[in-house]
């Protein structure tokens, strides 16, 4: 990679690791310069941090597509470059074996949010997705049309555990119940299964006696936003 980094962010939610972003590219620490910053969710407190640093917002409202598509009929939804049997095969997020139904109409209506999320990104310019708190699973249909180097990967996810334990929506619960002494964060590349991409970073914390669920999160948080910063500098660098 030569010059700055060119970064695209995703968001659901405080946006507290895009923070830790914003202010790593204004102090350097990263060599790179965040495009836009986009949600599912219309109004979330990450929307606010990036427009109060000048960087351009928007939101593909899933909620309001899911609800839209269905009126209309998913197959009339769906995108015109759309194949059904490729994206199933591809994918790893369902089993289309245990219920054929749920598993086409995951997929279905997961592409078509994640089309009006392509259209929207491609007036960017763009090296590296970077998901910060979005809590959406992606399918190959997106992954496929943002990587499109063969092997190369460019779409960076942090989650709240020692991947590969405790992949899923809670990693910070699921670790604390699980009664674990050391929690942690991973920061990986996105591929076609849930959290199961090549693994660029970790840092672990111990979970002492006595700690709530809620001294795990904020320790979590706080190893979060010194791993995701120094993982986006070592791709900027070409790492
Ligand atoms: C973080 O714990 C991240 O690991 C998980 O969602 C949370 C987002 O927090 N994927 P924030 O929006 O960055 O504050």
């Amino acid at each position: 990679m030569t010059g700055t980094l060119k970064i695209g962010t995703l968001i659901s939610g405080g946006g507290t690791n895009l923070q830790a972003i914003i202010d790593a590219c204004a102090a350097g620490t990263i060599d790179a310069d965040i495009q836009f910053t986009g949600s599912d969710i219309p109004g979330v407190k990450g929307l606010e941090r990036a427009a109060s640093a000048g960087i351009d917002t928007f939101v593909v409202d899933y909620a309001k597509i899911f609800l839209r598509a269905r009126e209309q009929g998913l197959d009339t939804a769906l995108p015109k470059d759309f194949d059904l049997e490729e994206i199933l095969s591809k994918q790893r997020l369902v089993n289309p074996e245990t219920d054929r139904k749920k598993a086409e109409f995951f997929i279905k209506t997961r592409a078509i949010a994640e089309r009006a999320l392509l259209d929207r990104i491609a007036a960017y310019d763009m090296d590296l997705l970077v998901l910060a708190g979005f809590m959406r699973v992606l399918t190959p249909y997106f992954i496929d049309r943002i990587n499109t180097s063969p092997g190369e990967y460019r779409i960076m996810n942090i989650h709240p555990a020692l991947l590969p334990a405790f992949p899923g929506t809670d990693g910070y619960g699921d670790t604390f119940r699980y009664g674990c002494k050391i929690g942690g964060c991973t920061v990986h590349f996105i591929d076609y299964g849930e959290d199961t991409g090549p693994i660029i970073g970790q840092k672990a914390f111990e979970i002492k006696a006595g700690d709530t669920l809620d001294d795990v999160k904020k320790n979590g948080l706080e190893k979060e936003w010194e791993l995701y910063p120094a993982c986006i500098q070592r791709f900027a660098q070409g790492l």
